[in-house]
């Protein structure tokens, strides 16, 4: 399955840091925040990705990600001219998508957790309808939220509400069939001048073809978007990676992982690697049996 990443909108939460570089180039603790979502995307196993930005900024990503080939993927590159919404992504990436399945992941989205690769390496095996997951938050007005009936089937599917009917957020990452981009095209912008992910996904929802997965508390979904959120994140990051000695979303170990490379290759990039910290954390891998 492809993926799409998008790495758009304009970060007005961050600004001023996010008045010359992409909200999604920003590190969190010792990365770029785009390496998250991109990792997600390759434990999956989605290794063909299409990259949107701002016109502004998409060299920016090119430069730091290439085609992809180092890491045994293929990514390619699309602006957005304006901030049309999320939904967006499948009318820009119509040609990337090709009408076949394809995944989704929002750019300053951060997932970590042992159950949550199995769900989403299952959820790119979906041929027909959209799969999406729901995560319980404590502010849900801040996010796409779902409902669900007594028999935890999803009745309905708000934006941002005001009075939200439940505390279920789902989460930047989407699964879809191959209708998508001719579903996206049919949306009406909302009140704020966007195609909503929200009304894409109550299509599926009133086709009975959408498939919410719950993701228990053992799952951490993290968003980046504002100075608290993004130091919330590098610090959650910082914790676990120095209690373990294992980095979270190191795309180099991912892609060796997931056999997207062999060892040869990852000698190569061990050798272009000029971050001795960094170096020496691939060199340890290298000695590891897999
Ligand atoms: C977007 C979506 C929302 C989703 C959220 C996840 O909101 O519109 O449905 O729950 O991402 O991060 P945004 O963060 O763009 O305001």
């Amino acid at each position: 399955m492809k993926g799409i990443i998008l790495a758009g909108g304009s970060g007005t939460r961050l600004h001023p840091s996010t008045l010359s570089v992409s909200k999604q180039l920003l590190p969190v603790y010792d990365k770029p925040m785009i390496y998250y979502p991109l990792s997600t995307l390759m434990l999956a196993g989605v290794n063909e990705i299409l990259i949107i930005s701002n016109p502004e900024f998409i060299n920016s990503y090119q430069n730091l990600l290439g085609d992809g080939s180092t890491w045994g993927m293929r990514f390619e590159y699309v602006s957005q001219q304006k901030p049309r919404g999320l939904a967006d992504a499948f009318i820009l990436g119509e040609d990337f998508v090709e009408n076949k399945p394809v995944s989704m992941i929002l750019g300053d989205n951060i997932l970590y957790g042992s159950t949550l690769v199995e769900k989403l390496q299952d959820a790119t095996k979906i041929e027909k309808g959209a799969i999406v997951f729901a995560y319980q938050v404590k502010d849900p007005e801040r996010f796409g939220i779902v409902e669900f009936d007594q028999n935890h089937k999803a009745i309905s599917l708000e934006e941002k509400p005001k009075k939200p009917k439940s505390n279920y957020a789902i989460p930047g990452v989407y699964f879809y069939d191959g209708n998508v981009s001719t579903y996206a095209k049919s949306l009406k912008p909302s009140h704020r001048g966007e195609i909503e992910i929200t009304d894409l996904n109550r299509i599926y929802l009133e086709l009975d073809q959408l498939d919410v997965k719950v993701l228990g508390r053992g799952v951490a979904w993290l968003d980046a978007g504002t100075p608290e959120a993004l130091l919330q994140a590098a610090n959650f990051i910082q914790a676990v990676q120095d209690r373990q000695g294992f980095k979270i979303s190191c795309p180099e170990e991912i892609a060796l992982r997931m056999k997207f490379i062999n060892r040869n290759q990852f000698k190569d990039i061990i050798k272009q690697c000029k971050n001795p910290d960094y170096k020496k954390y691939l060199e340890v891998l290298l000695h590891q049996e897999y």
